[in-house]
């Protein structure tokens, strides 16, 4: 995993996520917390986009609202072009059929009282195939269960909490290769699993995208994982994004105080990533 392979360029594509003056305070008054503010972004379709800041930065409130599990208290998101209304249960439904997550906690995704098989078997049906085969079910079950190296037949009649927590990540992923939404938003979703099935899984989004031309939006602290996977990089720091761009110009010439103090305190990924190059001294813009 450390070189970086030669990748198609999907920053140009038709827009697919957007946000202008995206805010979300949390509290009143002295309790006021900005976790988000006043955040503008431009996501396109198949764009590996990755948001990287430290702890308490908003990253997570930040997805929650492009999920829409919270309401952003000033600014606007919008879906394909149009800002986007998910004013009542059944346009939220629709939306939430383009959009999936992968959490932080792969345990809190599934319900723990369904066996492994209804767990594929549900997203099988939600994309419409409700009158295929069984046969044919099996089929597409084993097949995404083979894409992340699982063993369909070792799974079935197991419950989610029959798995170690990376074979859980992977069964995410699964889930995700049956639903093929247009975007996937990954919260951390590495933190589980040790570092070379990290890269496994990393490589499998990454093939993920390849192949259905999702986006992805892959929210992490480890700039040296953003640098690897990310077309497109968002650096957060107290709410605001003060650094975007593609991963390659804004990792290799950091511009913002904060990007620089990032890269500098993760020295292991200058080797991995070989960002000595990286010039840490050139002027703040
Ligand atoms: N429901 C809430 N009520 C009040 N404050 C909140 C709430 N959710 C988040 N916050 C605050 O908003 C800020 C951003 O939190 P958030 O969870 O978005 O950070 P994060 O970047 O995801 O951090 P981490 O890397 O630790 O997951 C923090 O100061 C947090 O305390
Ligand atoms: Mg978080």
């Amino acid at each position: 995993m450390s070189e970086k392979k030669e990748r198609h360029d999907f920053t140009g594509g038709p827009l697919c996520l957007s946000g202008r003056n995206v805010t979300k305070a949390f509290g009143l008054g002295d309790r006021k917390t900005v976790a988000v503010d006043h955040v503008d972004f431009d996501f396109h379709e198949g764009e590996f986009v990755s948001i990287v800041g430290e702890s308490g930065s908003g990253k997570t409130t930040l997805s929650k609202m492009l999920l829409g599990l919270l309401n952003p208290t000033e600014g606007e998101i919008l879906f394909e072009g149009k800002v986007r209304d998910i004013s009542t249960a059944r346009k939220k439904r629709e939306y939430w059929k383009g959009i999936q997550a992968i959490f932080q906690d792969p345990f809190s995704s599934f319900n723990v009282f369904h066996k492994i098989d209804s767990v594929l078997l549900d997203c099988i049906n939600m994309r419409g195939g409700r009158n295929l085969s069984q046969e044919e079910k099996v089929r597409l079950m084993t097949e995404a269960c083979s894409f992340v190296n699982l063993k369909f037949a070792e799974l079935t009649n197991k419950y989610p909490f029959e798995l170690s927590g990376g074979q859980m990540q992977r069964l995410m992923i699964a889930r995700i290769f049956l639903l093929k939404p247009r975007i996937l938003l990954a919260d951390e979703p590495t933190s589980m699993v040790d570092a070379c099935s990290r890269a496994t899984i990393l490589d499998m989004l990454l093939d993920l995208r390849d192949e259905t031309g999702m986006t992805i939006i892959f929210i992490t602290h480890d700039i040296g994982l953003a640098y690897y996977i990310s077309d497109t990089v968002y650096i957060m720091e107290h709410g605001r994004f003060v650094e975007s761009g593609k991963a390659d110009e804004v990792i290799l010439h950091p511009k913002a105080a904060y990007t620089k103090r990032l890269i500098s305190d993760v020295p292991k990924i200058h080797e991995e990533w070989d960002l000595s190059t990286v010039d840490l001294l050139a002027k703040e813009e």
